[in-house]
């Protein structure tokens, strides 16, 4: 079985440190970094834009997974290519012509990923999974970071596994809000592959610890 990945959500660290920041999950087991750009309008909050993005990528040395929390996404599949975006993620609800966007993320080069509110049923993906590199599974309404997890989480993991090994797909889980060390053995049981955590690790005493323990429970 291929490891399990962690995914520090950016949006937990110190702005102010930001670079420092970004050097511990360079130097630490973390295997992508996780970024959530919010329009306000989307979700009810703004997060940080293209300046931002592009400071991060200067120094980031793993992929870089960016989370859209935006309307009409496809207005800015280049421009988050063109930041140095590895993984572009939109949100299912955020998108009217789902196929369309998925093509265009994948024209770019990047890899494309589609996010699910937490009231999103996995049965609305299946007739576009094989076209999808990443699903991620919302464990808290979007908009913000340290909120608890959603325990029906679980559920939509195991259905969405089923979903994809029914359909004969390669795409990935990540889950994306609440995650600790306590859920961490729990879903990737479930069948998930990423592990987004924001809080977790950058309110912890010792990030670089409690990167290497989240790490060590996912592929336990
Ligand atoms: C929520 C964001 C998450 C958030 C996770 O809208 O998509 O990525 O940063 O933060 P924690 O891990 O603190 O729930
Ligand atoms: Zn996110």
């Amino acid at each position: 079985m291929s490891s399990k990945l962690i995914a520090p959500s950016v949006l937990a660290a110190d702005f102010a440190n930001l670079q420092r920041d970004i050097e511990m999950v360079n130097n630490s087991k973390a295997d992508w970094f996780h970024i959530d750009i919010m329009d306000g309008v989307f979700v009810p909050n703004i997060s940080f834009g293209m300046p931002v993005l592009q400071t991060i990528a200067k120094y980031a040395k793993k992929t870089i997974d960016v989370h859209l929390m935006i309307v009409d996404p496809d207005r800015y599949i280049k421009t988050f290519s063109d930041l140095g975006s590895d993984v572009l993620t939109v949100h299912y609800e955020a998108c009217t012509h789902l196929h369309r966007t998925l093509q265009a993320i994948k024209a770019e080069g990047m890899k494309a990923g589609v996010a699910l509110n937490p009231h999103t049923n996995i049965n609305v993906l299946e007739d576009v999974i094989k076209d999808i590199d990443l699903v991620c599974i919302m464990s808290v309404n979007p908009g913000f970071g340290g909120q608890s997890f959603i325990e029906n989480t679980y559920d939509k993991v195991k259905a969405l596994k089923e979903l994809i090994i029914r359909k004969g797909a390669s795409t990935q889980i990540e889950i994306d809000g609440g995650v600790t060390n306590k859920n961490a053995k729990t879903l990737v049981d479930a069948g998930a592959d990423i592990l987004v955590a924001g809080s977790y690790v950058f309110k912890s005493d010792n990030q670089i610890e409690t990167v290497k323990g989240l790490k060590a429970i996912a592929n336990s």
